[in-house]
């Protein structure tokens, strides 16, 4: 009890002093359990959604959310894993910014005897035993889709060259790594695609705008397609495409990834042409995985979510409101 109070005291002056420092949604008492979250940032909708969905399942399974945005910034989710240490949370969660620099922090978390989960990103400099597990989309597989669709539409179109620009999510983030390889390895046996130029994004809908205006002014009216690693960037590409005086979706095929609302309105107005899911909605099975974990039970080292691919060869008159 007295050390409960002790780590709710420092949590308080903390909560007050620190830069950027998050939130709880609810009073620790000590029968709940105290999940501390550290959340990247907020560069997209997705990300948005994603905050919203564990807030909500960490009030519906009835968790303490201690909860930290980072703003992008990797030594700010360094720094709040460190406060979570210090408050004893029960368990860490974090949505790594990037895959590297994380074995020093994780060590503390291990030594402190806390268990780690990784949501929605990878690491890639893990030590044996430093989490406890990933619960996140399949990235790989999202790149594999998208080529996919390429690849049939191509071939719907007759086309015999296939010039394509890429651009990417957070450097060095797994996302951006592993849309990137699935894409890339799948068209690798396609004679006809020709990668133009792959640039960094950033996930962000100001840098898919200038990234756009940037390989219009390079590559003109050369381009075929667009594969943007998210919607958030897509939605910036698009106006700078019309400005151009080319229609997107017509003179140049949009491929996408994440589905969010607003990139599903303009699959259906036309503006773009395939849209790959990539759900935000991981808060259920990072609660019940916590849950497990305090039951002292096994979790499954990787939980991927289901997801699909929308596109204009679908009616998607009756798709129900995406949620984000
Ligand atoms: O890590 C998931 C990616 O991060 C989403 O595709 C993107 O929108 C977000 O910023």
């Amino acid at each position: 009890m007295l050390k409960r109070i002790i780590a709710c005291a420092i949590c308080l002056i903390l909560a007050v002093t620190a830069a950027g420092c998050g939130k709880k949604n609810d009073e620790k008492s000590d029968s709940k359990i105290l999940l501390g979250f550290s959340q990247l940032g907020s560069e997209s909708a997705w990300r948005i959604g994603n905050t919203r969905d564990i807030e909500e399942q960490a009030v519906s399974y009835d968790i303490s959310l201690m909860l930290e945005n980072a703003n992008q910034k990797q030594e700010n989710q360094i720094d709040a894993i460190r406060r979570f240490i210090a408050y004893k949370v029960d368990v860490i969660a974090f949505s790594p910014i990037v895959e590297e620099g994380w074995d020093n922090v994780l060590l503390e978390a291990k030594n402190a005897g806390i268990p780690v989960i990784l949501v929605d990103r990878d690491i890639s400099t893990r030590k044996v035993d430093l989490t406890t597990c990933l619960i996140g989309a399949d990235f790989y597989q999202e790149g594999v889709m998208a080529a996919e669709y390429l690849i049939r539409k191509a071939d719907a179109l007759g086309m015999e060259h296939v010039n394509i620009v890429e651009i990417t999510g957070t450097e060095n983030s797994t996302p951006m790594r592993q849309r990137q390889a699935g894409f890339f390895d799948t068209i690798a046996a396609d004679g006809r695609m020709t990668v133009l130029e792959s640039i960094d994004g950033d996930f962000l809908k100001s840098r898919g705008a200038e990234c756009m205006r940037y390989l219009l002014k390079t590559y003109s009216d050369t381009i075929d397609v667009v594969f943007s690693h998210n919607d958030e960037m897509t939605l910036g590409a698009l106006p700078e495409i019309e400005k151009a005086g080319l229609v997107p979706g017509k003179d140049i095929i949009i491929i996408s990834i994440d589905g969010g609302q607003d990139a599903i309105d303009v699959l259906k107005e036309g503006r773009i042409n395939c849209v790959v899911e990539c759900t935000p909605k991981l808060g259920k099975a990072l609660m019940e995985t916590v849950l497990m974990l305090k039951a002292g039970e096994k979790v499954d080292a990787v939980i991927h979510p289901e997801e699909q691919v929308f596109s204009d060869e679908q009616d998607l008159s009756q798709l129900a409101p995406r949620g984000y």
